[in-house]
């Protein structure tokens, strides 16, 4: 069973797991993080920069992001190889050449997934997972249907998915690619533990699903189940079908 925090709103939460994540730091300045992009752990990466300011140093840690998309130009601001460098290392003061996404410029997408979970595997396994939700219930970018036992491989988005990431490409889904390689659940579940987050109440039924519904692919948030070391933090709203 999950431990769950419900919290105000995302800042309140954001501080949460900076704290547990802080604290894992704390006892192996080496570990190894697991970092997702989305909108929902930016207060995360907020809270945990203004304990860099205080002395945290992250600057050892390695990292593996959960997911790129394939076929975006190299250095698009919105490929999230720029938005873990803009959003994660810099502020934390990460070392670059420790963080990773599982398809760099001119990996061949195919072999990149097999790739990638022999370097989780070289750097020791993933100590702590932050994840957010998508609203039908995708974790990294596993959508509705994905093996739990999935490991690292290119996939399809749901038009679901590109629709909501449209925001981020101008608006427009059909500037959004329609690939990505993605970690997979069986990866995910191998991290030592889980950091699940949700703000609002667009992601209170994924997140009822998740925590409480049965441990199926429909629901991929739902392989937190089989977790035995999950943290889920939750606004009121996000919470409010628990
Ligand atoms: C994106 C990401 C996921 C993220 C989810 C929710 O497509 N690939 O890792 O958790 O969708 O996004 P947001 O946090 O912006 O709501």
């Amino acid at each position: 069973m999950a431990e769950i925090a419900i919290v105000p709103d995302a800042v309140a939460g954001g501080a949460v797991a900076a704290r547990d994540i802080a604290a894992i730091v704390t006892r192996n300045p080496e570990a190894v993080l697991g970092l997702a992009t989305g909108s929902t752990p930016l207060t995360t990466w907020d809270a945990l920069a203004a304990m860099r300011e205080e002395g945290l140093d992250l600057s050892r840690t390695t990292g593996f992001a959960l997911d790129e998309y394939v076929g975006i130009a190299p250095g698009h601001p919105e490929s999230y190889r720029c938005v873990i460098d803009r959003e994660v290392v810099d502020r934390l003061g990460m070392d670059r050449a420790r963080v990773h996404v599982p398809l760099e410029a001119g990996q061949d997408p195919t072999t990149a997934g097999a790739a990638y979970e022999r370097a989780i595997l070289a750097a020791g396994g993933v100590d702590v997972q932050v994840l957010g939700i998508g609203r039908n219930g995708h974790v990294g970018f596993n959508e509705p249907g994905s093996s739990l036992a999935s490991l690292t491989r290119i996939k399809t988005l749901h038009p679901h998915t590109r629709e909501d990431n449209a925001r981020f490409f101008g608006g427009s889904i059909d500037d959004v690619p329609v690939h990505c390689v993605t970690q997979g659940l069986g990866t995910i579940l191998r991290a030592r533990r889980l950091v699940l987050l949700a703000w609002g109440e667009a992601k209170a039924e994924a997140l009822a699903g998740a925590v409480e519904g049965p441990v199926s692919a429909v629901l991929p948030g739902s392989i937190i189940q089989l977790h035995p070391s999950v943290l889920v933090v939750a606004d009121e709203a996000a919470a409010s079908r628990l």
